[in-house]
C-alpha cells in the first residue's frame, strides 16, 4: 500500500518547505515538489496544511499497576487515542515491583503492549538493586533494545530508589551507554510532609501540593544532576514542573553537563488552584506528581522550552477514573497519582505554543518529536520527514479547531484535565507506518499493528562526555566499552 501526501508544507526541526511526501512499505520513499502518484497509490490532499513528523510521547503509563489499582488506559486504547491527537509513538515504562526481575517485568510489559496499534518502546525502571539487576540491565541494553533506565526518587515504601542505588544504577548506565532518567522529588521529605499534613487534619486533595512543594523537586533534581556529574553520566529529568528543577538543569547545562529535561503539557497550562476546587472529584482528578504549580511556574516552563533548556514535551499519561481516585476519599496520600493527555498534547502545544508565538512550527516539531527521537536514539527513523524514515506523519490543519472534552475524547478515562479548552490546530490525518489511522475525525486503527522499537545504546554522546570529563575532573572514571 502506498500513499502520496500532496500539496502540503513539510515542517521539520530544521525548517519548512512546500513538498509532497511519498510513502510505501511503511517508510518515506520520496520528499519533494510535484511528486507523481504511482498507480494504486492513495492520495491525501494536504493543501493549506503542514506535514510534520508524528508526535512522540516519551512518557506514558498504559495499564500501569500503581498505588493499589491499574491505570484505566490500555496499550490499544491509549495508542488509538494518541493517533486521534497526531501522536504516532509512545515510550512507556516497565516498572518492576521491588525484588521482581527486570527481565520478567520487561517480558510482562512486552506482552501487554502487543495490542498497541502504533509503535512503542520502553524505558525500564530500576526499583531495587542486586547483582541480578546489574546483569539484567546489561541484557536489556545488549539484547532487548533498551537504552534508558528510570529512577523514582519519590514514592517511599513502594518504588523509591535510595541514593546508594541511584549511584550504582547511574554508574551502570554510564558503563552500558544508556541514559539515566529520574522522577525528581525528595521522597523522604514528601513522606514526612504527608504525615504532618494528615496530623493537621488535612485529608483532601488540597493536601497533595502542600506535601510536595517545589523545593522538594528542586532538591532532588539537583541531587540527581550532581550524582550524574560525578559519575560522568548523561541524565534526563522527566516532568519538570517548577522553576526550582529547571534552574538546576540550566545551571548544569551551562557547566557543560549533558542534562535533558521534559515538560508535561499539563504542567505548562494548569495551575495549583485545581486542588482547592470545592468538588472533591474534580480536585482528586488532578492529583498527579509532581503536582500542578502556582501560575508563575507555567511561564517559566514555556521560556525554558523556548530557549531549548527543556527539550521535550510529554504527558505522563496515567489515567485513573473517578472510582479509582475515590480510593483516597479520606486520605489524599491514597489517591492514585496520575492524569491523562496523550490525545491532547499536540493540539495544546500548538495552540498555546505556536498560536501565541512562543514556538515556531519547527520548534514545535523539535519539542513534540525530533528531540525525543534524538535523546532516545531513534532519530532519524522517528522524528524526521526524510527518505528512509518510518512513515509516521501528521497532516496538521492550522485552521481546524476543537473543544477538548471527556465526552468526546478517545482516551479511556472519565475526566480530561483540559476540559472545555478550545484549541486551534488539529490533525486532519495521522499516518502510522504509512497507513492513515486518523482521518478527519475517524479512527481507523488495527489492534496489534504497533511494533516494538529497539533503541540502541549511545556512542557519540558518551564519547563526547568522556572527553569533557577526562579534561575536567580526575574523579570521573572513563566508561568501559559496552560489551
Ligand atoms: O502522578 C504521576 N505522575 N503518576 C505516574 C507515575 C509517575 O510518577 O510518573
Ligand atoms: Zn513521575
Ligand atoms: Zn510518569
Amino acid at each position: 500500500m502506498s500513499l502520496l501526501i500532496r500539496g502540503g508544507t513539510v515542517v521539520t526541526a530544521e525548517g519548512s518547505a512546500r513538498a509532497d511526501v511519498y510513502c510505501a512499505d511503511g517508510v518515506i520513499k520520496a520528499v519533494g515538489p510535484n511528486l507523481d502518484a504511482p498507480s494504486g497509490a492513495r492520495v491525501v490532499d494536504a493543501g493549506g496544511q503542514y506535514v510534520m513528523p508524528g508526535g512522540i510521547d516519551p512518557h506514558t503509563h498504559m495499564q500501569l499497576p500503581f498505588m493499589g489499582t491499574v491505570a484505566s488506559e490500555d496499550f490499544f486504547t491509549g495508542t488509538a487515542a494518541a493517533a486521534a491527537g497526531g501522536t504516532t509513538m509512545i515510550i512507556d515504562f516497565v516498572i518492576p515491583a521491588p525484588q521482581t526481575s527486570l527481565l520478567t517485568a520487561y517480558d510482562q510489559w512486552r506482552e501487554w503492549a502487543q495490542k498497541s496499534c502504533q509503535d512503542y518502546s520502553f524505558h525500564v525502571a530500576v526499583t531495587w538493586w542486586s547483582d541480578e539487576v546489574y546483569r539484567d540491565m546489561g541484557t536489556l541494553v545488549k539484547d532487548r533494545g533498551v537504552n534508558s533506565f528510570k529512577h523514582f526518587m519519590a514514592y517511599k515504601n513502594a518504588i523509591m530508589v535510595p541514593d546508594e542505588n541511584l549511584v550504582k544504577s547511574f554508574a551502570r548506565c554510564q558503563e552500558l551507554g544508556a541514559i539515566a532518567t529520574v522522577h525528581a522529588e525528595n521522597g523522604e521529605l514528601v513522606f514526612h510532609l504527608q504525615q504532618e499534613i494528615l496530623k493537621r487534619g488535612i485529608t483532601g486533595p488540597e493536601g497533595h501540593p502542600l506535601s510536595r512543594p517545589p523545593e522538594v523537586e528542586g532538591e532532588a533534581a539537583n541531587r540527581a544532576i550532581r550524582i550524574a556529574q560525578v559519575l560522568g553520566a548523561p541524565l534526563y529529568i522527566v516532568h519538570n514542573s517548577c522553576k526550582e528543577s529547571v534552574e538546576a538543569i540550566i545551571r548544569a547545562r551551562l557547566e557543560g553537563q549533558r542534562v535533558y529535561g521534559e515538560a508535561l503539557a499539563g504542567h505548562l497550562l494548569i495551575d495549583d488552584s485545581v486542588y482547592r476546587h470545592p468538588d472533591w472529584n474534580y480536585a482528586a482528578a488532578h492529583v498527579m506528581s509532581p503536582p500542578f504549580r502556582p501560575k508563575e511556574n507555567q511561564e517559566y516552563l514555556w521560556r525554558a522550552l523556548q530557549s531549548g533548556n527543556l527539550q521535550t514535551t510529554a504527558t505522563d499519561h496515567c489515567c485513573f477514573c473517578a472510582d479509582q481516585k475515590a480510593m483516597g476519599r479520606t486520605d489524599f496520600t491514597k489517591i492514585p497519582n496520575g492524569t491523562g493527555g496523550v490525545e491532547d498534547r499536540m493540539s495544546v502545544l500548538w495552540h498555546h505554543g505556536v498560536g501565541t508565538g512562543r514556538l515556531t512550527p519547527s520548534e514545535f516539531v523539535k519539542v513534540t518529536s525530533t528531540n525525543a527521537a534524538q535523546i532516545f536514539n531513534i532519530y532519524p527513523r522517528k522524528g524526521s520527514v526524510s527518505v528512509g524514515a518510518d512513515a509516521d506523519l501528521v497532516v496538521w490543519d492550522p485552521e481546524g479547531s476543537r473543544t477538548i472534552s471527556a465526552k468526546t475524547h478517545h482516551q479511556k478515562v472519565d475526566f480530561n484535565i483540559f476540559e472545555g479548552m478550545n484549541v486551534k490546530g488539529i490533525p486532519s490525518h495521522t499516518i502510522s507506518q504509512g497507513k492513515v489511522v486518523w482521518e478527519k475525525g475517524q479512527l481507523n486503527v488495527e489492534q496489534g499493528a504497533g511494533r516494538y522499537i529497539n533503541r540502541p545504546p549511545f556512542h557519540s554522546m558518551f564519547e563526547a562526555l568522556a572527553k569533557v570529563n577526562a579534561a575536567r575532573s580526575p574523579r570521573s572514571v572513563p566508561r568501559k566499552a559496552a560489551q
